[in-house]
């Protein structure tokens, strides 16, 4: 089933220079496509859109801080059941505990600093693509 899902390479991936790295192994997986791609700097009011669920949580604002410190490349990938294969590839949110071969496997260490993100389901994939590309059909 062809779906579409946003990916966000956070500010340390733009940082340390993985993204030519992380890119290559979304684009590697056959038929999965770049539907949008684009470096960017978030603003506040953005990423208090995206992390709408965390707001409040202790580690919120620190996270803000954080996706802002720097420009993210966002991006939508499109293909056969991409947004469980998008997040198999980044691996789970502590880095320490994500398997080697997976992204945050491979090149993390720090829960906040993780590289990148990944709509968790169809739903928050919509969502989330709203908020950053609104002219997408
Ligand atoms: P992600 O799963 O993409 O979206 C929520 C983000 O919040 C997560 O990646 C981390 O960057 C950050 N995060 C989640 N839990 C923690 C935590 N316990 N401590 C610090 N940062 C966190």
């Amino acid at each position: 089933m062809s779906q579409r899902t946003l990916v966000l390479l956070k500010p340390d991936a733009v940082r340390r220079g993985l993204v030519g790295e992380i890119l290559g192994r979304i684009e590697a997986k056959a038929g999965w496509t770049l539907g949008a791609l684009e470096l960017r700097t978030l603003e506040r009011d953005t990423l208090e859109q995206h992390y709408a669920e965390h707001v409040g949580k202790p580690f919120y604002e620190p996270l803000v801080e954080f996706m802002s410190s720097g420009p993210v490349v966002a991006l939508v990938v499109e293909g056969e059941r991409v947004v469980e294969g998008v997040r198999r590839l980044t691996g789970p949110t502590d880095p320490i505990a994500a398997e080697p071969g997976s992204i945050r496997g491979d090149f993390g260490t720090i829960t906040r600093e993780n590289l990148i993100h990944a709509s968790d389901s169809e739903e928050s994939a919509e969502r989330e693509l709203k908020i950053f590309f609104p002219g997408l059909a």
